[in-house]
């Protein structure tokens, strides 16, 4: 479904993605895993069209059409949707608000505000608070939200548990999972290796932008100490 091959991207004369290649296959969870700064952001920003990084070879199709070099708006019309890492919400405007200013109009959406509410119960009872008057947590679901407004065929989610509490973390992990029993494909960029296996098919590892281990997520929970060496965790 989605098919990153040989990709190189660059800011300015940094070059951060070394040949890097990935698939997520139809109604596929697929982790993307690596220690800081080894190129998860890039990858996923590379995909998105996204001004930097600047990707200079290798391709990125979807549905069998090449998207490399489109503009983030033409890779969003396509029903690829990013979680971006560090939120980006508007201070001043409020969850509502956040939720409604996506909507194409145009499409029957099976995504409303009030069902991201059912979704993310704690979002509907800020429902009128602005972005710089949520918590870390309320951030990651309402960027979560914002997402699933462009009623995705893909997500791209960078981190969306990063600052959340275990049990909003474990609330997450469920949410991935209805989502993926729903159809969707999901690109999981995620720090917490026991956190991916929980809902992940298939686990990448990038490290200094080249992918360095691909394994299914079962073969590596019954092994993880063939990852976790990648990882520097124990
Ligand atoms: N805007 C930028 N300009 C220049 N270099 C950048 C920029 N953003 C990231 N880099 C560099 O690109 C490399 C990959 O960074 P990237 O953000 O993709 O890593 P990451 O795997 O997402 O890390 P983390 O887990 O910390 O989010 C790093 O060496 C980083 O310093
Ligand atoms: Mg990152």
């Amino acid at each position: 479904m989605l098919e990153i091959r040989d990709l190189h991207s660059f800011y300015g004369d940094a070059h951060v993605l070394h040949g890097a290649s990935l698939d997520v296959r139809p109604r596929e969870v697929v982790a993307l895993l690596g220690r800081n700064g080894m190129g998860k952001t890039s990858l996923i920003r590379s995909v998105m069209g996204l001004s930097t990084p600047q990707v200079r070879g290798g391709s990125v199709a979807w549905k069998g059409e090449a998207i490399t070099g489109l503009r983030a708006h033409e890779v969003a019309e396509r029903k690829i949707a990013l979680v971006p890492q560090g939120r980006r919400l508007f201070p001043s405007l409020t969850v509502t608000e956040h939720l409604t200013m996506l909507k194409p109009a145009r499409n029957a959406a099976s995504w409303t505000v009030e069902r991201v509410f059912s979704l993310f119960p704690r979002l509907a009872e800020r429902r009128n608070n602005r972005g710089n008057q949520l918590s870390g947590g309320e951030r990651g679901m309402l960027a979560v939200g914002r997402a699933l407004m462009l009623d995705p065929e893909l997500i791209l989610m960078d981190e969306p548990s990063e600052g959340l509490a275990p049990v909003m973390v474990q609330h997450l992990e469920g949410v991935i999972a209805g989502l993926k029993a729903e159809g969707l494909g999901i690109l999981l960029v995620e720090q917490n290796l026991y956190s991916a296996l929980a809902v992940a098919d298939r686990v990448y590892v990038l490290e200094t932008g080249r992918v360095v281990f691909e394994a299914d997520a079962a073969a590596v929970a019954a092994d993880p100490d063939r990852l976790t060496r990648y990882l520097g965790v124990h």
